[in-house]
């Protein structure tokens, strides 16, 4: 256990600001912190830091907490880890022999795994440093290459054993237990149960996690036979995950905050020796190509990527479109091509790096400028080429969310491809409309699942669509009773609405109502009544409505009124008003009831132009179901609107 007097201390020490400032690129504002929240999706800042309080808190996820809560949810540390974690990042120490059983029970299967990878580390770091054969295989291959040994330090590089079960034997016998071996992939389990280990010979690049613990491994041999493998790569496991993981993040990150720039190359090399030629922002996506989550993470610690090319020109060509999802997350990215087949790493080895650093400052160029020189060249004079390279281009113009910058690159694309301006903006809003249109048939919700009927008592949302909260699934009734209840019980009441004239509450209501078909039959019976009975200068009353000679209408008038708040305490909380007030604030309960029913009843509509808009007949079919949706989610907001804020007033 860690004494009360080191958490004291360790509360007392840790600044938000800073803790969480490791993980979230936070702007001032005021006397706070803004940033886009690491804990759910975003791209414009609701995550707030507060150094007065000590505290941080996302208005769009709601996630909150202290220094302590932030880390334990951010990096899924356990009380205690976080507590280390804080101490270790402070310098303040922890006494560890206060480790009592409760705490060996806290230490879960993670932090076996970590524990693990961290001896395997040491292990290959001495084996390569200590023993003749790490010297003479390893250490010299490393320095060889070029590298020094601050950075083969810095980066925890090693050898592994030529040896069938080196580390598994070693890690055996100093107590480690054979299944976490396996879990992490250091040791191998053949179909006889033969155990061995996965890396034998090989140069080891140890991969860190954000806040610097090892995950896993890239193994590099260093034979030249094409039949061995040129890397080998730990699996994934409970503590590594490729595709969010960025070779080179953790010893990196405090650079490219500092100069708000991250330059991204492909090799575990690459990194070492753009790190080493004293560019310390670089990192790499290790042993796999780039995903949405790897951008996703450089995106906390800055809005600039630039990416450095090796000088294949059929492989550039190939992962240009994997690119685009920089520009997706809203990302300024820039690219750097560098000649005759170099990569950043035998450039620097070959030419220095001042060499490397002039040569980017003069080639680094806008992504989209990039590709689109890249593309024409291949189109050449090919008209029909370069119609698919103009559409390509706007392809991924599209993608940037900031129409501003999206606006500007039209510009500049429209004089380098020698298109009218226009003509790329009409392509752009074409492409656009596709786009949104495939994401509202996406995120159609599934109807075979019951949706829960969710009244948590929070404003509308303006989330792209509200109807997922499943009107197919939830029938009308219970709106629909609710307008019954206030037309019978309020019907006859005459209300100042306006402040001017006294109108009657049951034509005004029917008359509201005249678009609107009620789904349960008695309902619709009732308001049918009510009409024809006004038509005729008839009020009917409660009364004469709980007496009335239509068995089955005397029974829900009955029912309604002698449970009349029931149906819609739900709404009423919404709204703050208090349900026996209701006939203080007339007006609010008649607007409250009738625009509930409205807005389900456009629920319900909406859903059946999404069913519609999954599989249109035609595309004038689907042209017009689009605009159709779409005018009614515009009635859905008005409404929304209307009893989020005028309703309460
Ligand atoms: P490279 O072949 O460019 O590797 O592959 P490198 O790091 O520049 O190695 P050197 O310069 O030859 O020593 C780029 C990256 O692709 C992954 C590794 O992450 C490597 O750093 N890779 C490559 C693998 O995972 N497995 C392989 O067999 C090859
Ligand atoms: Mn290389």
């Amino acid at each position: 256990m860690i004494k009360k007097e080191t958490i004291d201390r360790i509360t007392e020490t840790a600044l938000v600001e800073e803790v969480v400032g490791d993980f979230v690129q936070l702007k001032k504002r005021g006397t706070s912190f803004i940033g886009l929240c690491p804990f759910h999706n975003e791209k414009s800042p609701s995550f707030n830091v507060s150094p007065a309080k000590g505290i941080y808190k996302c208005f769009g996820c709601g996630k909150g907490g202290d220094s302590i809560s932030f880390v334990m949810e951010h990096e899924k540390y356990s009380y205690p880890e976080a507590l280390k974690y804080l101490a270790k990042k402070y310098n303040i120490e922890v006494d560890e022999s206060e480790i009592t059983p409760e705490y060996q029970a806290e230490v879960d299967k993670r932090e076996s795994l970590y524990i693990i990878s961290n001896y395997a580390a040491k292990f290959f770091e001495s084996t390569m440093w200590e023993s003749p054969s790490g010297q003479a295989i390893g250490l010299s291959y490393f320095r060889e290459r070029g590298f020094r040994d601050d950075i083969i330090k810095k980066f925890e590089l090693g050898y592994s054993p030529d040896e069938w079960t080196a580390l598994h034997d070693k890690a055996i016998a100093d107590g480690y237990r054979p299944e976490f071996l396996e879990e992490t992939g250091l040791s191998v389990k053949n179909d006889s149960g033969k155990v061995y280990d996965r890396f034998r010979g090989r140069v080891m690049f140890p991969i860190h996690n954000f806040t610097g613990r090892i995950i896993g491994f890239g193994g590099r041999t260093l034979k030249t036979d094409k039949n061995v493998p040129k890397y080998v790569n730990s699996p994934e496991s409970d503590i590594y995950h490729k595709s969010n993981v960025l070779y080179g993040l953790f010893q990196a990150k405090k650079a490219i905050r500092d100069v708000d720039n991250c330059y991204l190359v492909e090799g575990y090399a690459d990194v070492l020796s753009v790190h080493q030629a004293g560019v310390q922002n670089v990192v790499a996506a290790s042993g796999t190509s780039l995903t949405p989550e790897h951008v996703k993470i450089m995106a906390r610690v800055t809005q600039n990527v630039t990416i450095l090319f090796d000088g294949d020109a059929a492989g550039i060509k190939a992962s240009l479109r994997g690119l685009d999802m920089i520009l997706e997350e809203g990302l300024n990215a820039k690219v750097v091509l560098f000649p005759d087949g170099h990569d950043p790493d035998s450039y620097i080895q070959k030419l220095g790096s001042a060499a490397f650093k002039t040569h980017i400052e003069l080639h680094q160029q806008d992504f989209i400028f990039f590709k689109t020189q890249i593309l024409l060249k291949e189109a050449a004079n090919d008209p029909i080429k370069k119609a698919a390279v103009i559409r390509d281009i706007i392809e991924s113009i599209a993608r940037i969310p900031d129409a501003i910058k999206a606006s500007v690159f039209v510009r500049e694309c429209s004089a380098l491809l020698n298109v009218e301006e226009r003509i790329l903006i009409a392509e752009l809003n074409n492409i656009k409309l596709t786009k949104l249109k495939k994401n509202y048939t996406r995120n159609q919700p599934d109807a075979e699942t019951p949706q829960p009927a969710t009244h948590s008592p929070q404003p509308e949302d303006e989330s792209p669509l509200p109807i997922a909260r499943g009107s197919l699934n939830e029938p009308d009734e219970a709106q629909e009773q609710e307008l019954i209840r206030v037309l019978i019980s309020y019907g006859d009441t005459l209300v100042n609405w306006d402040g001017m004239t006294d109108t009657y509450i049951g034509p005004y209501i029917i008359t509201n109502l005249s678009d609107i078909t009620f789904n349960n039959t008695l309902c619709q019976r009732i308001i049918t009544y009510y009409h024809n009975e006004f038509d005729k200068g008839i009020m009917p009353s409660e009364k004469s409505m709980l007496h009335h000679p239509d068995k089955e209408i005397k029974n829900l008038a009955i029912a309604l009124i002698s449970s009349p708040y029931m149906l819609s305490a739900n709404w009423y909380d919404m709204h703050h008003i208090n349900v026996p007030d209701e006939k203080t604030n007339l007006k609010a309960t008649i607007m409250g009831a009738i625009f509930h029913l409205k807005k389900k009843k456009i629920a319900t509509m909406l859903a059946a132009k999404q069913k519609l808009l999954q599989a249109p007949n035609n595309p004038e079919q689907e042209q017009q179901l689009m605009q159709q949706y779409l005018q009614l989610k515009e009635v859905e907001k008005y409404i929304s609107h209307y009893l989020g804020s005028v309703i309460i007033k």
